[in-house]
């Protein structure tokens, strides 16, 4: 199940220490995990998914695929370009109305050769089926991927990441205490517990709640729970999780979704001006912030290794750009 995909990106990501940013916290090593770097129209964690949601998609015969999100939804724009990779029609359910000019993600969506549907208030799919009705009344074959690329399939790709990070410590004879990582749709989160069970991965997992609402009524523990109950059965893990199981750490995602406060832009600039890397603005940087806030906090043990999983985001970085300046 693990080989069932079809290769969009550049793997393995490169594990590097942030030897100046561990400077500046000297009770910890810190390190980072670059899925910016997975390519696919300028990289992010949905590139993982992608290559088991489109191989789905491709042995299903389908033509088109649709997908939502946000109008600077980073799991959109690299939708776009694996369709355009894989030479299928790709649909965008993006909320809000259509702007008088595109940019960030939406810019790329576009560029990449998606059509783009404006849809008001729904920006998690909610418009899927109809559309795929539509367009399967006129011939085409479509294959719907839920918000973020979050069911078992696209949560895949997160299995098949702590198999490649697990493979990259024993090789760096390196060990991993903690992984920080933003959490929103939920497939990253439940793909990297099941991994982090199936490869024994000796890191305890501290997602970063980025969205406080609810996917279709559940809360995002929920949905984790959900997608790593499916895979425990379809991957024979032999392990009985319970929500208690579901760590979320919501300390940081109370001013809402895509809200930049000082806390992420700060994060931004600490990254940047230490180590010349560059977050998002609305998943990383929130992350990021989380994680410093720890360290500050010493909420982690002096002297553990900690890792920062970056999962891309960068284009939206020009949508706020009064924000950041
Ligand atoms: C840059 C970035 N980081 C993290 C995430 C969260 O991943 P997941 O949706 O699997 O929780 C997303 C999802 O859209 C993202 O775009």
């Amino acid at each position: 199940m693990i080989d069932n995909k079809y290769n969009l990106g550049f793997f393995p990501t490169p594990l590097q220490e942030l030897s100046r940013l561990s400077k500046k916290y000297p009770d910890y090593n810190i390190f980072i995990k670059r899925d910016d770097n997975t390519g696919l129209a300028s990289g992010g964690n949905k590139t993982r998914k992608l290559e088991y949601l489109i191989k789905q998609a491709l042995d299903e015969n389908c033509d088109t695929i649709i997908t939502a999100g946000a109008q600077q939804s980073n799991h959109c724009r690299q939708t776009a370009a694996a369709c355009a990779i894989a030479g299928l029609k790709c649909h965008l359910l993006l909320g809000g109305t259509k702007p008088e000019v595109y940019d960030g993600n939406l810019l790329l969506s576009s560029i990449l050769g998606a059509e783009i549907h404006f849809t008001a208030e729904n920006r998690k799919g909610e418009d899927g089926e109809k559309l795929k009705n539509k367009l399967e009344n006129t011939g085409s074959k479509c294959f719907v991927i839920p918000y973020g690329g979050s069911n078992f399939t696209g949560a895949m790709g997160f299995v098949s990441a702590a198999k490649e990070l697990k493979e990259q410590l024993i090789e760096q004879k390196l060990k991993i205490d903690y992984i920080f990582f933003a959490s929103s749709s939920g497939g990253m989160q439940a793909g990297l517990t099941l991994g982090k069970e199936i490869y024994q991965l000796d890191s305890e997992l501290i997602p970063i709640s980025i969205d406080k609402e609810e996917l279709n009524g559940l809360s995002l523990e929920e949905v984790v729970l959900n997608l790593v109950e499916e895979g425990t059965q379809k991957l024979n893990v032999n392990k009985k999780f319970q929500l208690s199981d579901i760590k979320l750490i919501r300390d940081y995602d109370e001013d809402g979704y895509g809200v930049v406060t000082a806390n992420e832009i700060n994060a931004i600039s600490e990254l940047a001006r230490n180590e010349g890397v560059l977050l998002d603005p609305v998943y990383t940087a929130r992350a990021f912030y989380g994680m410093l806030n720890y360290l500050n906090e010493k909420r982690i043990p002096a002297n553990s290794n900690i890792l920062f999983w970056h999962t891309g985001g960068l284009p939206a970085i020009f949508k706020y750009a009064k924000e950041l300046k």
